[in-house]
C-alpha cells in the first residue's frame, strides 16, 4: 500500500493478527529510517529504538503487562468489567519482535531551540517518530501495536535504559494476517472514534 490517505486510514493498533513470521530484509530498516526522519523540537531528534527479539526479554515484560493490566481492571465494575475482560491488550509474545521508543530530554541539549517554553515538546517529537513507524509500517503490510501497561521504571531497569532516559512506548511489530477495518476497542464495545465536527473549534474553543 502506498497512497498516503489509505495508509492513514487502514493503519490499526494490533494485538491478535500477528503471525510472528519473518520480516523481508531490507523493510525494517526503511521503516526505522521512517521514524528517524520525523520533525524533532529544535532538530534534538531526541529518540532511540530498542529492537527486541529475545524471548526471555519478551516473556518478562509480558508478565508485567499481565500484572499491570490486573491493576486496570481491579478499578473497573459491571458492565465496564465485563467488556475490558473480552478485549486482548497485547501482541508481545505473537509478534516478530519488539521495539521500545525512548526519549532523552538531554539530546541536543542544553539550549533545544523551541523547548524552552514547552517542556513536552520533546516528547512530542519522539510521539512523530512513533507514529512514522506507525505508519511506514502499515505501508510495507506490517502491524504495529502499542503497549502502555507498564511502569516505566520496570522497563529501563529490564532493558539496561541509561538513567534520565524514558521508555516512551513498547511496540509489537512483525506480519499480519490481516488489519481489522474497525478498531478493536470499536468491535469490543468500549469506545468509538468520535466525528471529526465534535473536535473542531472555530476562532475560539
Ligand atoms: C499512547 C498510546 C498507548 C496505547 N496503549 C495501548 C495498550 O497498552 N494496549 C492496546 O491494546 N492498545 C494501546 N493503544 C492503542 C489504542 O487503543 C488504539 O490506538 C485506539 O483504540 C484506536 O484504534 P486504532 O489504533 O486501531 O485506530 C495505545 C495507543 C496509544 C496512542
Amino acid at each position: 500500500m502506498s497512497d498516503l490517505y489509505g495508509v492513514i486510514h487502514s493503519r490499526r493498533d494490533v494485538r491478535a493478527e500477528f503471525t510472528g513470521g519473518d520480516i523481508a530484509p531490507g523493510v525494517l530498516e526503511k521503516v526505522l529510517n521512517a521514524a528517524h526522519a520525523a520533525p524533532s523540537v529544535g532538530m534534538s531528534q531526541p529518540w532511540d529504538f530498542i529492537l527486541i527479539r529475545d524471548r526471555a526479554l519478551r516473556e518478562t515484560f509480558h508478565a508485567h503487562v499481565r500484572d499491570e493490566r490486573a491493576v486496570f481492571a481491579a478499578g473497573l465494575t459491571g458492565a465496564e468489567a465485563e467488556r475490558f475482560a473480552r478485549i486482548k491488550i497485547d501482541g508481545v509474545l505473537e509478534s516478530t519482535l519488539s521495539v521500545v521508543v525512548t526519549y532523552d530530554p538531554s539530546r541536543g541539549g542544553p539550549a533545544v531551540l523551541g523547548r524552552h517554553a514547552i517542556a513536552d515538546a520533546g516528547l512530542y517529537s519522539v510521539c512523530l517518530a512513533i507514529q512514522n513507524l506507525w505508519l511506514a509500517a502499515t505501508a510495507e503490510d506490517l502491524g504495529v501495536g502499542w503497549v502502555s501497561f507498564y511502569r516505566e521504571p520496570f522497563v529501563a531497569d529490564l532493558l539496561n535504559i541509561p538513567p534520565g532516559i524514558r521508555p516512551v512506548a513498547w511496540l509489537c511489530l512483525g506480519p499480519v494476517s490481516h488489519l481489522q477495518e474497525v478498531p478493536d476497542l470499536e468491535r469490543h464495545g468500549w469506545r468509538s472514534r468520535a466525528p471529526l465536527v465534535d473536535a473542531l473549534h472555530h476562532d475560539r474553543w
